[in-house]
């Protein structure tokens, strides 16, 4: 199975996947193709030095989501590229139509809360203030909402007494690292169908998801 992430920042999560590739524990996956909407975004850095396709599409002059015709020309770049799954990695727009329809059940993100809680933007401070003892990070399909798609795996982590948002996210992420290739695998393993709200992965015995 072809993937193409999209990234803006720093591409840790991309690392983990294309490192969990090379090391041969994500079988039958290829990333053909990682596109940034920021220029200097990390992420494009990482996948040159991996000898993987990095290119950068100008966003247009939206904040939060792609013009129609710039959207139009992210799908395209996925499709010359054979793309079969759209693995959003820190991508910091709303995916739409353009991107939606052509790969329909086709484009998984990650976030970092135990969703529905927290969504949007720096969700693992909000959970911080808001002080939840547990939070954690979500494998979701995308549909046209904000971080509302079916729910494909989570994984939780603790909050302490001392902690900072900082300390909690970075926990969040070693979580993520895991979570993302091992979804991405029952993926590639035609073992993930949808129902309405409600994912079924095939022989899991839920083991992607953890518990404290
Ligand atoms: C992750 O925490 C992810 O959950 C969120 O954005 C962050 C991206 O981190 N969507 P990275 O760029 O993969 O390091």
């Amino acid at each position: 199975m072809k993937i193409g992430v999209l990234g803006s920042g720093n591409g840790s999560n991309f690392q983990a996947v294309a490192d969990a590739i090379e090391r041969g524990d994500l079988k039958g996956v290829t990333v053909s193709v990682v596109i940034s909407d920021n220029p200097d975004a990390y992420i494009l850095e990482r996948a040159k030095k991996m000898g993987i396709k990095a290119l950068y599409i100008n966003p247009g002059g939206y904040k939060t989501k792609l013009e129609p015709d710039i959207e139009k020309q992210y799908a395209c770049a996925l499709k010359d590229n054979q793309v079969e799954l759209v693995v959003l990695a820190g991508f910091m727009r709303m995916v739409k139509d353009y991107l939606l329809s052509p790969y329909k059940g086709r484009i998984v993100n990650i976030h970092p809360s135990l969703l529905p809680a927290f969504t949007g933007l720096d969700s693992f401070r909000q959970a911080y203030d808001y002080g939840v003892k547990i939070t954690g990070c979500t494998v979701h399909f995308v549909d046209s909402g904000m971080d509302t798609g079916p729910i494909i795996g989570q994984r939780c982590v603790p909050i302490y007494e001392d902690d900072t948002p900082e300390k909690v996210h970075a926990r969040i992420q070693k979580e993520e690292h895991i979570l993302y290739p091992a979804c991405i695998q029952f993926i590639a393993d035609n073992k993930v169908s949808i129902a309405g709200r409600r994912v079924k992965i095939y022989n899991s015995d839920n083991r992607i998801n953890n518990l404290l």
